[in-house]
């Protein structure tokens, strides 16, 4: 079975765009009200879908649940009604730090319609990486499970502002200070809600991402980006009535937001998720079990399954599935030839970022694959590759530049949460630089070639360099370190550390896996170094910069460039 677009063709939709067709079937104004909790549940149920399944979740174990769109309207107003009791204003951001149970889902529409700024952030997340994002935001309430209450626990002295820990699964459990008990089955159901009357420019929903240096930067989401996630999920993800669709990212990462809650619900679609780790033969189970017809993944994951084999595969009934994507990371030309081999379908790539919150170039239904490459702007995305010298476009296919986007669509967020500088920086000649590296060929395909920065993409998760450093910088043997990207097989890059000893420190094998544990703890598993490098000294420019190009270059055998700046040369 292959893939049919039931919309017109991409150069059709690219001929005719405005972004008022999403406008109009969304029933919003941009200078109207709008508000994502309210389009994501009673706007579906007003179209007549209340009994429709809306999440169809099931966890590790196989334990299962099923909400309709009007389990969601009613579950999120009485979210929102809990939330605004506790004394939590509009504006104010909740932070979200749950596994994927239904409560972070349906506590994520709550958040939004009594006003709230939604904050989700990984379960994994250790101490500091929570605490770095809480503080930064000034967060006033997080959402948790007894499980990751701990963590919480241990930070909530320096966050003065975290006036409420709200605990969805507290049973019988002693509470702490600041800490309330939110059993969601047992409050009265919330039929009728007066939803926060915002507007487009709302702030909607606060996504921290890495960036190359300082903390993590807060991507400011306003309630207008529905405009586009709505449109991008129909077309894109060709999202049809009957659709299982399944997103297997984690809210933490805007995918399962953007993908994960928004743009579906938007759509009236029935989502299915799991709550548990990859395992291939779990995945294929459960597509087989629950039908799905719609699957976005990710490069890693498709290595993962490639890995185990078209053989696997076969021992499940896939042949629910029409419809493939992927995003996070360069999709290799094999992975598209080995899905179109293990399922009969190519994984359509999509490229976008926390900032675009929405798909900008993309293998685009019904359009040719050209396996490698990630297809073609959406219709309504003016992009380009910049020459870096003077950040203009390239007057011809062909060459590397910086990859560039035309401001101005609905998703794209409004600012860096306490950062307008960070976030101005980010712009040259009037267009948004994404940081990324590509060419253009002849028929307008996008060819990626590399971030521009630091950042290190593992696993389709950006991991910022500067964290890394911090984290290892507080271990008492560690004078020096720094962070950069070294390939893998699996998870395309990884994290290797480069470290210089205080005196009266020998390195070897228990230091490093003491250390690689210490950063785990503090961060998270993504942010562990794989591996770690005890060195006399690092490479550092006149001003004392670290320079971790060259280290990385050598770990991806590419010539170092230009070494005249650095101190010891
Ligand atoms: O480097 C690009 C890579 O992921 C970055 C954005 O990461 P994040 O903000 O965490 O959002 C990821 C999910 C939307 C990009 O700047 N990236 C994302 N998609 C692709 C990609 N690199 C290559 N191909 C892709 N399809």
């Amino acid at each position: 079975m292959s893939t049919v677009a039931t919309h017109p063709s991409y150069d059709e939709l690219c001929a005719n765009f405005d972004w008022a067709i999403a406008e109009r079937e969304l029933g919003v104004t941009r200078s109207g009200r709008i508000n994502i909790g309210w389009h994501c549940s009673d706007r579906i149920c007003e179209l007549g879908l209340a009994s429709k399944p809306a999440l169809i979740w099931e966890n590790f174990s196989g334990t299962g649940r099923t909400y309709t769109f009007d389990d969601l309207r009613a579950l999120s107003n009485t979210i929102a009604v809990y939330l605004a009791d506790l004394g939590l204003q509009p504006g104010e951001r909740i932070c979200l730090f749950m596994d994927r149970v239904p409560d972070l889902y349906i506590g994520f529409l709550g958040i939004l319609k009594m006003g709230g700024i939604a904050q989700p952030l990984f379960s994994a997340f250790g101490g500091d990486s929570l605490w770095t994002r809480l503080a930064d935001a000034r967060t006033s309430a997080i959402l948790t499970q007894r499980k990751h209450v701990g963590k919480v626990r241990k930070i909530r002295e320096k966050l003065p502002e975290l006036r409420h820990i709200v605990v969805v699964d507290a049973g019988e459990a002693p509470l702490q200070e600041r800490e309330v008990a939110m059993a969601l089955d047992e409050l009265p159901r919330v039929e009728r809600l007066d939803v926060y009357p915002s507007t487009s420019e709302t702030p909607s929903v606060l996504h921290y991402t890495s960036g190359t240096t300082g903390q993590p930067k807060g991507a400011q989401h306003v309630h207008y980006s529905i405009v586009s996630q709505y449109l991008t999920a129909k077309w894109v993800l060709d999202l049809q009535p009957d659709d299982i669709y399944w997103c297997n990212a984690d809210p933490g990462w805007v995918t399962g937001t953007s993908y994960g809650i928004i743009g579906p619900w938007a759509n009236g679609t029935t989502q299915v998720v799991l709550d548990s780790g990859f395992s291939t033969e779990r995945w294929y189970a459960f597509i087989d079990k629950h039908r799905v017809t719609v699957w976005y993944s990710a490069p890693t994951a498709i290595r993962l399954l490639m890995r185990d084999g078209t053989k696997v595969a076969r021992k499940y009934a896939l042949t629910s599935l029409r419809h493939l994507c992927s995003v996070g990371e360069p999709l290799n030309a094999e992975a598209v030839i080995w899905s179109q081999e293990a399922f009969g379908l190519p994984f359509h790539d999509t490229f976008w970022q926390t900032e675009t919150g929405c798909i900008v170039v993309t293998n685009f239904p019904g359009m040719p694959i050209k396996p490698g490459s990630m297809g073609k702007p959406f219709p309504g995305i003016t992009a380009t590759v910049l020459n870096p010298k003077t950040n203009e476009p390239y007057d011809r296919p062909g060459p590397v530049g910086l990859i560039a986007l035309r401001p101005g669509w609905p998703s794209m967020i409004r600012s860096y949460w306490n950062n307008p500088t960070g976030y101005a920086s980010k712009f040259k000649n009037g267009w948004y630089l994404c940081g990324d590296r590509a060419s253009i060929d002849p028929d307008g395909y996008f060819w990626f070639v590399g971030r521009d920065d630091d950042v290190i993409n593992t696993g389709g998760h950006l991991v910022g360099p500067f964290e890394i450093e911090s984290a290892l910088l507080e271990h008492p043997a560690v004078a020096e370190s720094a962070a950069v990207a070294k390939p893998d097989p699996v998870n395309m890059e990884v994290v290797k550390a480069f470290v210089t000893l205080k005196p009266g420190f020998e390195g070897g094998p228990d230091l490093e896996l003491e250390i690689m544990n210490f950063v785990r703890n503090k961060l998270s598993p993504l942010a562990m170094p794989q591996e770690i490098e005890f060195v006399p000294s690092l490479p550092k420019t006149r001003s004392g910069k670290i320079v971790r190009r060259i280290l990385r270059a050598k770990e991806w055998g590419e010539p170092v460039g230009d070494t005249s700046t650095l101190m010891d040369e």
